[in-house]
């Protein structure tokens, strides 16, 4: 420890969806301390979310504080910060005072759907694509910040005068940690707000025209290592510490994951459940419901991904628990689902915010199909747990298709990677192996590499691709046969719940 003390630690602040998060990493990339804070989820009207972005910077200092405490490591051991987050959410506030306009707007949320239905009617459905590498829908930043330009009374003067400023949640961070210094977020994060072109690296008048955005609202694009800033002595650091590392959370893990090389891929299963494929210097476009993004930039070169977005993955799971009830809590899931040989038929779509890669429906509501009297608890949770497991097959059949390229091992990460079952049926639905890690807090790993290598504390990619550690490697053993049966009621199902509008 003494050793580890002269070296330093490095700090990474995990923002997500349901909770901020601060881990310290050692040289070895071991956690050192961690502390966790859920927050709020506001739910204004059906498939709305929404965040308090103060509740939001609260927590996270909350959450640093702790970790340093735990550790009982003086602030002035942190040799850099690096910063992951729920992507993007997007907060708009006031330069002068400090303060949201208005709730963040959350990833998931659809309230902007009417105003992509526009655009679509609009015909613009192209150009969004041939310069953002996404498609029009809810999900992504660009409608959030129009929405709150549209319904926050003043907002779009206040805009227009240069007095507010966007910024998805790393901004808002670092622009709150740098005392209102810094107003920066890197490539991967500029990649998700539909006004970014990821081929030309800036963003895009046109675009900014589309969606009636000021310029002088967005944040410096920077790359996702370096030096952006040094937070402010009076927050509880009592010190200036380098803010040096910046990614979107799914980047964070793919590069948490070593994922250097074209071709390996990540899935994360968080709230979502994200696959990320390393495509190096080439955007490979899709056409089969894949986003093209950023994966990073360092030293001026970026790299690209392909994605697969899965919006409801342990948020079924919270469902379960909170909604229904079923559970105490989502790791019970695993002995429930164990306990039957297999759900009899029943199938449950959890389109609770519609349905991400590769159906893109965003007024889809969820549905549960093949109940019998029989069914119980046990095949209900079971179904749930599967849907993850089906939602990931259903991206990786594109993936393969897009790519060209076939999938040697999926490496996983997120909580729900610790339930056997689900990793065992997921390795089982997709014929592939499925990669666990010993860390398995890729997110968090992710970014705290990116900060310590901008300042010397990692000394390159090779190291950080040494120190990737396997745990456990799932295979699979399921027939041919019964992996078609199943995937094909999948479906079947998915299509029946697309059918439903109410
Ligand atoms: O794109 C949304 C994603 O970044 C959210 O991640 O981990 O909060 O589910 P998570």
């Amino acid at each position: 420890t003494e050793h580890a003390q002269e070296q330093g630690f490095v700090l990474a602040i995990d923002q997500g969806t349901t909770s901020s998060r601060a881990i310290i990493f050692d040289r070895q990339g071991h956690i050192v301390s961690t502390a966790q804070q859920e927050i709020k989820q506001y739910y204004p009207k059906p498939g709305w979310v929404e965040h308090d972005a103060s509740e939001i910077w609260v927590s996270v200092l909350g959450v640093v504080a702790s970790a340093l405490s735990q550790a009982e490591i003086a602030p002035d051991r942190i040799k850099a910060i690096g910063i992951t987050n729920q992507r993007e959410t997007a907060v708009v506030w006031d330069r002068h005072t400090g303060r949201p306009i208005h709730h963040a707007i959350v990833w998931q949320s659809r309230q902007t759907q009417d105003i992509c239905e526009e655009l679509k009617r609009q015909g613009h459905e192209d150009l969004i694509r041939r310069k953002t590498g996404l498609l029009i829908d809810p999900y992504f930043s660009g409608t959030k910040i129009k929405w709150l330009l549209d319904h926050v009374e003043g907002a779009r003067e206040r805009a227009e005068s240069g007095d507010l400023l966007f910024g998805t949640i790393d901004s808002w961070l670092v622009w709150k940690l740098s005392g209102g210094k810094a107003h920066v977020t890197d490539y991967s994060n500029a990649s998700r707000t539909l006004l970014y072109n990821i081929f030309e690296l800036a963003w895009d008048d046109e675009l900014l025209g589309v969606l009636g955005v000021p310029r002088s609202m967005l944040p410096e694009v920077r790359s996702s290592s370096e030096v952006y800033a040094h937070t402010v002595e009076h927050h509880f650091f009592g010190k200036r510490v380098p803010i040096a590392g910046i990614a979107g959370d799914q980047q964070a893990a793919l590069f948490g994951q070593a994922c250097f090389e074209r071709g390996m891929a990540k899935n994360t299963y968080g709230t979502g459940c994200f696959m990320l494929m390393n495509t190096g210097s080439e955007a490979v476009r899709s056409s089969h419901g894949l986003l093209t993004t950023i994966a990073w930039g360092i030293g001026g070169q970026v790299e690209y991904a392909l994605e697969g977005s899965v919006f409801v993955a342990g948020s079924a799971m919270q469902w379960l628990r909170d909604g229904l009830r079923m559970l105490k809590t989502s790791a019970d899931s695993e002995a429930y689902a164990s306990r039957v040989p297999s759900t009899e038929g029943v199938y449950v779509v959890p389109a609770f915010v519609g349905m991400g890669t590769p159906y893109w429906d965003s007024d889809m509501r969820g549905a549960v199909f093949g109940l019998t009297r029989g069914t119980t608890k046990e095949h209900f949770i079971r179904a749930t747990l599967e849907s993850l497991a089906y939602q990931s097959k259903d991206v990786l059949d594109v993936m393969t298709l897009d790519s060209g390229l076939e999938l040697q091992g999926l490496r996983v990460d997120g909580g729900a990677v610790r339930n056997d079952f689900l990793m065992q049926f997921q390795s089982d639905l997709l014929g592939a192996d499925v990669e666990r890690p010993v860390v398995n807090e890729t997110t968090a790993l992710g970014a705290a590499y990116l900060a310590g290598l901008a300042v010397g504390y990692w000394s390159g990619k090779q190291e950080i691709a040494d120190g990737w550690k396997l745990e456990r490697t799932f295979k699979p053993a399921m027939p041919e046969g019964e992996r078609e049966r199943l995937h094909a009621g999948w479906k079947k199902a998915v299509q029946a719940a697309m059918a439903f509008k109410p």
